[in-house]
């Protein structure tokens, strides 16, 4: 059985590392990097700390508006798949390597096995919110990583082929975190003690691309007075010298880390400001309390559990949130039980050998 699996983006990387490694023994991968993601500290660091295979095909497409992007993407992926003929195509996540490759799969009548299918944040101005619901509602398998998921799947009327599988988050984190305690250069590199720092991300175009919202964000966390470790995405890098915005002192903007490090960063952080997806689900699975730079989140059972808060921008609830959250329960288990991309690995080569369609 041949899978041809399409990553593209930084957090795409981190969920295919468990997957592909559990994967491998039981059918023939071939790994497509669409490129949307390609300076060092955005992918190679990511295939060679996590051992992740070398891509079979890297197509190199880089960066572009969202129709040129995933119109490239589009094109290209199907070029692979009609020479690869695949039982089926294997997507990550929500990005425009996520969409270009279930559009590519689903035309050409390829079963689309998606893997954190069924988040919803409800907010159609996200691009990855569209990039979700389409590519959910092409997908024949649906791996869940939370009930929440699978709730939001059945209310748009999908429930066929749909497994709550856990999140393949936790399985990286699980099989890393002991290798980054290892690690102990980071904080000593950085000048920073464990707990004595807040780690911070932030790289949503809705906190980015206005630069009074940034200036905003940045401004408040220099009002915290606590010493802020900010490792920048580059999309954020750009938009801080566009708008010429420079930080105060307490804030240390430093390049975008591996992830090692910054799991090292997040275990050690008093807090964790972010609009990241995955930075959300690694705060709690580090239990380190999370204010969360937007208005909604796709993670609502961690907001539900109490150990996240949402602020959005608003520079008076990021410093009141820094000042007084505090998490007072205990975490219930959100993400499974560790062997989520082992379930996968085995319903992708179950259900794709009963039902092949090439
Ligand atoms: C993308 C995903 C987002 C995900 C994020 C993970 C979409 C629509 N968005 O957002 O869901 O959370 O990745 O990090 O797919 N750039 C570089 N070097 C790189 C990559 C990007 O300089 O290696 C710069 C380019 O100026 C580019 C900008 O970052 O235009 C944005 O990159 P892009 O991949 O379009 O979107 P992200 O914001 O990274
Ligand atoms: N990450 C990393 N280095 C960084 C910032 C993030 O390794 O400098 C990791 C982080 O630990 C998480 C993933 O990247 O596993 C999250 O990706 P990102 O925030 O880019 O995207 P999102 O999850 O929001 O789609």
């Amino acid at each position: 059985m041949k899978i041809v699996s399409i990553v593209g983006a930084r957090p795409q990387f981190i969920k295919a590392a468990p997957v592909s490694r559990a994967l491998r023994p039981v059918a023939h991968e071939v790994l497509v990097h669409t490129g949307q993601h390609y300076d060092k500290n955005m992918s190679g660091v990511f295939f060679a700390e996590l051992h992740i295979p070398e891509p079979d095909y890297n197509l190199g497409i880089g960066s572009g508006s969202h129709g040129w992007q995933t119109g490239q993407m589009l094109i290209r992926i199907e070029e692979v798949l009609l020479r690869e003929r695949p039982d089926g195509v294997l997507v990550y996540g929500d990005t425009n390597s996520t969409l270009a490759g279930a559009l590519a799969a689903v035309k050409l009548h390829i079963p689309i096995a998606h893997v954190e299918a069924g988040l919803r944040s409800f907010n159609r101005a996200m691009p990855e919110e569209l990039n979700r619901v389409l590519t959910d509602h092409a997908a024949d398998l649906l791996f869940c990583p939370t009930q929440t998921a699978v709730e939001c799947l059945a209310r748009e009327g999908i429930t066929h082929g749909v497994t709550l599988t856990g999140d393949v988050m936790f399985d990286a984190y699980l099989y890393n975190a002991k290798l980054a305690e290892a690690r102990s250069a980071t904080l000593t590199g950085l000048g920073v003690r464990s707990g004595g720092y807040l780690l911070a991300t932030v790289h949503r175009p809705a906190n980015t691309d206005d630069p009074a919202t940034l200036r905003g964000i940045l401004d408040a966390l220099e009002a915290t007075g606590e010493t802020v470790i900010f490792p920048v995405h580059p999309r954020t890098c750009k938009a801080l010298e566009s708008a010429g915005i420079r930080p105060g002192p307490h804030v240390r903007l430093i390049e975008p880390v591996g992830y090692l490090d910054m799991l090292v960063l997040e275990k050690h952080a008093h807090l964790i400001l972010t609009d990241s997806g995955g930075v959300q689900k690694e705060a709690y699975m580090a239990a380190v309390p999370c204010i969360t730079l937007r208005r909604d989140t796709e993670w609502p059972e961690t907001v539900a559990a109490g150990w996240n808060v949402l602020v959005g921008a608003n520079p008076a609830r990021i410093r009141e949130a820094v000042r007084t959250f505090r998490p007072v329960t205990e975490q219930p288990p959100l993400f499974g039980d560790g062997h989520a991309a082992q379930h996968i690995a085995a319903l992708c080569a179950a259900m794709l050998e009963e039902h092949p369609l090439l």
